[in-house]
């Protein structure tokens, strides 16, 4: 989160001032989500995320609960209409939406790289999609495995009718969206837009209306638009949240500032890893995140003091995930640059005491 992001929140936090500075006699937590200042609150959350993520007028916007995990079933449940879907593994994410996926649809694998340990992602052009698939699932940035679409795919050029549906939870907000090729987006708002509790949907208005009859109304996305995210009572204090944080980054000049940060941040840690002899990151250079930098230690005897070291310099977190271990370092919209150089030096320094 920005620092000033939460110095604003905590401010606001007993009393709630609108938008001329006039505090209400409550906090945004108080508030009822059909009152005119947490209707006030939503509406500018909303134009908020249309312009900071350039969403065209035949989308709309929701926001909604249960993260990424439960858009992999409220996925198919909306938008299976010819009942299948097809899915490319990348990494962690998309196999975990590709498992969900077949509880509800004839899901079916049209590329995996999990031969390659999920260093690379199978060329777009080596697809097996399916003529009747309703969507194609593509997990824009596995945030575990480091790996990152530096470019949607368009589905249309290689010949599939289906709707590109991507998960771009990880990496939302840093990076332009080709929305002509998108059907629908959908992320988790506790990476780089806010707090966890809210998650964001985007979709294509006529994809609207076709949920399967199982689908659970709060779930059901066409409900959920008609009543503009509040068929059921929405997740108020994390979309506040998610507002202030949108209109942090239109301050810091939007998503193509956010982009030219986290190249400089990732061009850094990676130039550092690949000119160590200690550390290396498996993925193909043309594959790589900048948002989740995956790294190991040839010796990894060294992982607990190297982590320990870290700690001591208050570089938190870089403990890799439990299923692919190492090292990893997340650097999300709000690290600014002197993190990722207080981790390049650590990583030098390191390396220079245990060579
Ligand atoms: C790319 C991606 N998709 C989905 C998820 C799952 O999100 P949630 O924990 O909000 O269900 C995560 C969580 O880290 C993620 O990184």
């Amino acid at each position: 989160m920005p620092p000033e992001v939460l110095a604003q929140a905590a401010d606001e936090m007993l009393d709630w001032p609108d938008a001329q500075g006039k505090r209400c006699g409550m906090g945004v937590m108080e508030m009822s989500h059909r009152g005119k200042q947490f209707q006030s609150i939503y509406e500018q959350a909303e134009a908020d995320a249309r312009e900071v993520l350039g969403v065209p007028p035949e989308f709309c916007i929701l926001f909604m609960q249960g993260g990424g995990l439960a858009e992999n079933a409220i996925l198919p449940l909306n938008l299976a209409k010819m009942g299948m879907a097809d899915f490319v593994l990348s990494g962690s994410w998309s196999e975990k939406s590709f498992n969900e996926a077949q509880k509800y649809c004839d899901a079916q694998v049209a590329a995996s790289g999990k031969a390659d340990r999920y260093t690379t992602v199978v060329p777009p052009t080596q697809w097996q999609l399916r003529k009747h698939a309703s969507y194609v699932h593509v997990c824009s940035n596995e945030t575990i495995h480091g790996v990152e679409f530096q470019q949607l795919p368009d589905l249309k050029a290689l010949g599939s009718d289906a709707e590109l549906v991507i998960d771009f939870s990880s990496h939302v907000a840093s990076r332009a969206v080709d929305w002509g090729r998108v059907g629908l987006a959908f992320g988790g708002a506790q990476k780089n837009l806010g707090p966890a509790g809210v998650t964001l949907v985007v979709v294509r208005k006529d994809l609207l209306g076709h949920a399967l009859p199982i689908c659970p109304s709060a779930f059901n996305y066409q409900l959920v638009a008609q009543n503009q995210s509040m068929y059921n009572t929405p997740p108020t204090f994390a979309i506040y949240m998610l507002g202030l944080v949108l209109q942090w980054v239109k301050r810091q000049g939007g998503v193509a500032a956010m982009e030219s940060r986290a190249v400089q941040r990732a061009q850094l840690i990676y130039d550092t890893i690949d000119s160590s002899s200690l550390y290396y990151n498996p993925v193909d250079k043309n594959w790589r995140s900048r948002m989740n930098i995956p790294f190991f230690l040839r010796d990894t005897s060294l992982d607990a003091a190297f982590l320990a070291g870290a700690n001591e310099r208050g570089l938190l977190q870089l403990k890799g995930h439990k299923s692919v271990g190492g090292m990893r370092a997340s650097m999300y919209n709000a690290m600014p640059m002197e993190g990722a150089l207080t981790l390049a030096d650590y990583l030098r320094e390191f390396e220079k005491s245990h060579a």
